[in-house]
């Protein structure tokens, strides 16, 4: 069972040779908070190269996922296209976002080893328990119990 509390940061990981713009785009997101976190000279300096090259690859991979944004480790994201993520949302480890999905304002928030289907909106205040599966294209308005699968417009536990 994939863990719901422990990153599992293989998943972040980049493969040599592979077209993977979400794990690179994931990566300047990670440096920009390390660097935030050590503060100093060298953040200073670096910052603004960090700051670009999230521009970059969120124009490459059409994502919308800000730099300050609280995502726990280990989040793989396939095909990052249409992704849009409030900054005020929290995601935990371990989950899994497919294509077009927003998690909007609220701001939701998403426990870990969350997997979202391609296209589904979570949409306000509420809360994604640990090891949820939300449906392809479903538009998720109230909490969803952790383990729990949530499908449909609006979405219903199954
Ligand atoms: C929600 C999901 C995880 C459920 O998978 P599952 O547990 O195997 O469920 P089943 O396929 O047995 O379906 C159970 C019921 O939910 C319905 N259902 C499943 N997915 C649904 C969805 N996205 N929207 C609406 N209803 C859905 C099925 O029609 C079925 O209804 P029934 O019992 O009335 O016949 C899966 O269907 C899904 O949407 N996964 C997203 C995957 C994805 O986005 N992949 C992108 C790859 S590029």
């Amino acid at each position: 069972m994939i863990s719901a509390t422990e990153p599992d940061w293989d998943r972040e990981k980049k493969i040599p040779g592979h077209y993977e713009p979400a794990k690179y785009l994931l990566s300047t997101i990670r440096n920009y908070q390390r660097l935030k976190l050590q503060g100093g000279l060298m953040a200073k300096l670096l910052s603004p190269f960090i700051v670009l090259l999230h521009r970059f690859w969120s124009a490459v991979s059409g994502a919308d996922i800000p730099l300050n944004s609280k995502i726990g480790g280990g989040l793989m994201m396939p095909h990052p296209n249409g992704i849009v993520i409030h900054p005020e949302a929290e995601i935990g480890p371990n989950c899994l976002i497919f294509q077009q999905v927003t998690v909007g304002a609220g701001p939701p928030l998403i426990e870990g080893h969350v997997d979202i289907g391609a296209g589904a909106k979570i949409l306000g205040n509420i809360n994604i328990g640990a090891h949820a599966r939300i449906g392809a294209n479903a538009v998720v308005l109230h909490d969803v119990p952790s383990g729990a699968t949530a499908v449909g417009i609006p979405a219903k536990i199954l």
